[in-house]
């Protein structure tokens, strides 16, 4: 109540006065409310919010509708993610966890005969509508309405592609045989899109529209949830009207360690991405990186052994707490020290010693990201997704939104295990209802009781490890933002039992790599990992720094 007290004096100071600052879209400052994303749209509309008087939360939702109109990639209300969130007044950061779930009629080997993953029975329950709506009951502070009908209206009037999504979404068609999706998002002649052509999705907005009048009810309930449980059964999906109707979101505590002086606060499970964080970084802090600079193959020697060891853990122990108890000593740091002792200096070690292949769920590397920070200093680190790109490509006929292929991310066979990264262990098994194992790290780094960094990306597996290097650059190199972000990423999950560099093809690199090549690291390069848009809070104010992927932009209110 007094949240929303506060917000009504502020939007009438504030209404209107304000316009977006316009200058390099990829970085921006402001002390006022910044916002970086992948989509230009998207992160305009979320410091707009910002300039109505809304808190971080409200332009985080705002934002979030905005993507599932204009990112359709990854940006979502058929999926899910994960919300931390930074309060300004003093209270602990706090986790919302949307993830979508197994649906009722799972069972643990139901895809253990494999098959294509863009179907009707890869779509999990999804949580994107109820996770947004928990968040705003807990700090939003305009009303729902004024953060969705920003993305009706974006859904309704159309939006001009960029050349990523343009290029994207032509490829993605291209390989569908879903009509619907074909019939929304094709051109209407037929032809691939182009930058600079618009795209309108009216069926969107009737959807949107009814989640901005009902609420998370527009959703689970009603017309939204009859033609998404027709669309099941139609193709042979296993999410039914119980499902929805059953789905809640979870609030839950932040997984929260210390490194070098700093606060670090991550996602706990069903993500693994906060606890392989924690065990990693905990492990590098028992090295003075820093000394031995960035760059040198002692450093990445040590990162790399360290990301071995994090994700053989992963692979272990890590699936859904609210099915499988998780053992608290992973994230502490005599487990590092121990970990660390493992390491030999002078040679890589063989993934095998750390235990016998496993097989993991092979999670694709889309997924989206975006970071805000508003006037308060309240901060939000959102991570969603659909799972593949543009997620099962199925459309809900007539509703408009593009189901999600989450399912993927359980361990598909029990007990099957290999060298190619599958995974069998239990932790991550299928049962009804259980949240499926994800690597989404969104992440806030706290000095002195605020917020310094905040942090996350998309990527699969790889998305830790590109979190992982972000948060070094930042805190041991003392690199500037825009520095951090485009430095080339390193990439190791344990199996497959190779090395993933961005800059493995770079002059520049050219002699570390050939150390840790003599000490039996396999380097391949990388076209690219991640994803990261994050903003650093410094005493010059806020700076929210965009990746390059996907074109996205900074936006700043002021
Ligand atoms: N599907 C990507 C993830 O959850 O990490």
């Amino acid at each position: 109540m007094l949240r929303r007290s506060l917000a009504l004096l502020l939007v009438t100071a504030l209404a209107f006065t304000s316009a977006l600052v316009a200058q390099d879209r990829r970085d921006v400052s402001g002390d006022l409310g910044v916002v970086a994303s992948s989509s230009p749209d998207a992160s305009d509309l979320g410091a707009a919010i910002m300039e109505r008087g809304g808190n971080a939360v409200d332009a985080a939702i705002a934002t979030a509708f905005a993507m599932a109109v204009t990112h359709p990639t990854a940006g979502n209300i058929g999926g899910g993610g994960f919300m931390l969130i930074y309060p300004d007044d003093g209270s602990p950061p706090v986790f919302i966890d949307y993830r979508e779930k197994a649906p009722l009629s799972s069972t643990p080997d139901m895809y253990a005969e494999g098959g294509s993953r863009k179907t009707h029975r890869y779509v999990g329950v999804p949580g994107t509508v109820r996770g947004l709506a928990l968040a705003h009951e807990i700090y939003g502070s305009l009303s729902w309405k004024q953060l969705v009908e920003p993305a009706v209206k974006l859904a309704a009037e159309g939006f001009v592609m960029n050349e990523g999504l343009a290029r994207s979404l032509s490829g993605a068609l291209r390989s569908s045989s879903n009509e619907e999706f074909m019939r929304v998002y094709g051109k209407k002649d037929g032809s691939a899109w182009q930058a600079g052509d618009r795209l309108k999705l009216p069926d969107l907005a009737a959807t949107l529209q009814r989640i901005a009048d009902h609420g998370r009810d527009g959703f689970y309930k009603g017309k939204t949830a009859e033609l998404f449980a027709a669309e099941m059964e139609r193709g042979g999906g296993y999410v039914t009207r119980e499902d929805l109707a059953r789905y809640r979101a979870r609030v839950r505590v932040p997984i929260r360690f210390s490194y070098r002086g700093y606060e670090i606060f991550s996602a706990p499970p069903p993500s693994s991405g906060g606890i392989t964080l924690a065990q990693m970084l905990q492990i590098l802090e028992l090295y003075d990186l820093r000394a031995m600079g960035r760059w040198s193959s002692e450093t990445n020697h040590l990162i790399i052994e360290a990301m071995r060891r994090g994700y053989a853990n992963r692979a272990q122990y890590l699936g859904d707490t609210d099915f499988v108890d998780i053992p608290d000593f992973l994230t502490s740091k005599d487990f590092a020290k121990e970990l660390a002792e493992s390491i030999d200096p002078q040679q890589a070690t063989a993934s095998e010693k750390l235990g016998p292949p496993i097989a993991m769920a092979g999670e694709s590397r889309e997924t989206t990201h975006f970071s805000v920070v508003d006037r308060r200093g309240m901060a939000v680190s959102n991570t969603y997704t659909l799972e593949a790109g543009y997620g099962s490509g199925v459309v809900v006929t007539g509703a408009g939104f593009l189901l999600n292929n989450e399912m993927g991310d359980f361990n598909p066979q029990p007990g099957v295990t290999n060298r190619r990264g599958t995974i069998g262990t239990p932790a991550n098994l299928i049962v009804p209802e259980k949240r499926m194992l994800s690597s989404m790290t969104p992440t806030i780094v706290a000095k002195a009781g605020r917020p310094y960094l905040v942090t996350g990306s998309p990527g699969g597996r790889t998305i830790i490890n590109t979190v992982l290097c972000v948060v070094i650059n930042v805190l041991d190199f003392e690199m500037d933002l825009r520095d951090a972000i485009d430095a080339p990423r390193t990439d190791h999950e344990w199996f497959p039992e190779r090395v993933r560099f961005m800059g493995a093809a770079d002059a520049a690199h050219a002699e570390m790599v050939k150390e840790l090549q003599t000490i039996g690291h396999e380097i391949q390069p990388s076209r690219g990992q991640g994803d990261a848009n994050s903003i650093l809070l410094t005493g010059d104010g806020a700076r929210a720094t965009a990746d390059s992927r996907w074109g996205g932009a900074a936006a700043a209110k002021k």
